[in-house]
């Protein structure tokens, strides 16, 4: 038995240089294991509480004086009685007594240091049926910001790099190429504006949704071109943050449920677009399954506000045919268990899965391990700044290691 003798917490700060929590476990067999936890800026409705009241140094207080004593002796083997017990002393349905990034911290934390005390890489560990670590996700890479993300800019929230090579190394050049391209020629048609990054590392420029995608869909093909690899066009709408009394506002137009659909199917063909998050508002499950009858076969349709990484709305989504895929982030739910059952029930129902940053994130790299575990098709992890590239550096390594044997997806 890989029996806890101790867990912790503390408080480190996030990309954005705001307080979060990390957890440390440590096994008797001496095996111990950090783990920080990230958060979000344009947060789902139904998600579980980030932090209970009073913040950081409450989630550290909960995690010491409540969490531990119930943690202590477990077996780090059994995820799901710790994961359940993390619930049970919390003992509320959307974590508010301990906070989702405590309960993510302490989860990852318990499930790295069994993985460090079996010498196995963490996604071994977290292995759903079928899964080799021999396929590896395609990157979503954020190239361009706007939304909640980057004030000033296009309304919707991420213009998307899709690299989808079998070859995770060659996924990441060629994302990596389309955010230098869109650069260079943001930077060519407006030589005298400032250039600045968003919260993603995406570029962040006064330029609307159109001229975004165009730029997008440019650096896309002449990636292609250049690489001989597929990436294709990307968005992530984040659509809930600009819907308001049934119609979404964008600078230029605003649209009912019916003209969003239609625009955004306008946007999938005229761009050639092949991912495609949150295009509508998060409790839209009929519009949504609209949308993906129209234009399912040509590109994902992700649902992340949708679903929160909830099982249970995830089951709703499943029977009315909302979507073909999930983003899943594990602070949305809480722990790793949530996590899992979410995305056991989207395998089993042939959806996509796709493992997903959060706006602010910290410099580490369990969630790549997340995503070659649950065999996702998409790792979204952003593409440039120190907290985004551990996560691209740790699929290159992941992917040296299969010794370029990779298998498509
Ligand atoms: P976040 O959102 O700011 O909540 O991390 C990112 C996203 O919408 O995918
Ligand atoms: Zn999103």
């Amino acid at each position: 038995m890989s029996r806890i003798r101790s867990v912790n917490a503390g408080q480190i700060y996030d990309s954005r240089g705001r307080a979060t929590v990390e957890a440390e476990v440590v096994l008797d067999s001496g095996a111990r294991a950090r783990a920080g936890a990230p958060s979000g800026a344009s947060t789902g409705a139904h998600e579980v509480a980030a932090f209970p009241t009073g913040g950081v140094p409450a989630a550290l207080s909960a995690v010491r004086a409540r969490l531990a004593p119930a943690l202590v002796g477990l077996d780090a083997a059994d995820q799901v009685l710790i994961d359940g017990t993390i619930h049970s002393v919390d003992g509320t349905p959307n974590l508010s007594e301990i906070g989702g990034n405590a309960a993510t911290a302490v989860s990852v934390a318990a499930a790295m240091a069994l993985a460090e005390e079996r010498g196995e890489p963490l996604w071994k560990v977290l292995a759903r049926p079928g899964v080799d670590g021999r396929r590896f996700p395609a990157i979503v890479g954020n190239c361009l910001n706007g939304g909640r993300h980057a004030i000033g800019g296009p309304d919707i929230q991420e213009f998307i790099a899709y690299g989808d090579d079998p070859d995770p190394a060659r996924s990441v050049q060629a994302a990596l190429r389309v955010h230098s391209l869109l650069g260079e020629e943001l930077h060519r048609r407006y030589p005298t504006a400032a250039l600045g990054r968003g919260d993603e590392g995406g570029w962040v420029a006064a330029i609307g949704n159109v001229e975004a995608l165009e730029l997008l869909t440019n650096a896309c093909a002449k990636a292609r071109d250049e690489l001989h690899v597929s990436v294709h066009p990307g968005l992530d709408l984040a659509a809930s943050e600009f819907f308001e009394s049934g119609q979404y506002r964008y600078h230029d137009r605003r649209l009912d449920t019916e003209g969003q659909i239609a625009f955004v199917t306008q946007l999938v063909d005229t761009y050639g677009i092949r991912y495609l998050e949150d295009p509508l508002d998060q409790e839209a499950f009929e519009p949504f399954a609209k949308l993906t009858h129209a234009v399912g076969d040509r590109t994902l349709v992700v649902g992340d506000d949708l679903y929160v990484t909830n099982a249970s709305r995830l089951r709703r989504g499943i029977d009315l045919g909302s979507t073909n895929a999930v983003l899943t982030k594990v602070n949305q739910v809480g722990t790793l268990t949530d996590t899992l059952r979410t995305v056991d029930l989207a395998r089993s129902n042939g959806l996509a899965t796709v493992a997903s940053h959060r706006s602010g994130e910290v410099p580490e790299s369990w969630l790549t391990h997340v995503a070659v575990g649950t065999g996702a098709r998409g790792l979204k992890c952003g593409l440039l700044g120190g907290e985004r590239m551990a996560k691209l550096n740790e699929l290159l390594r992941l992917g040296r290691a299969t010794e370029h044997t990779f298998h498509a997806r």
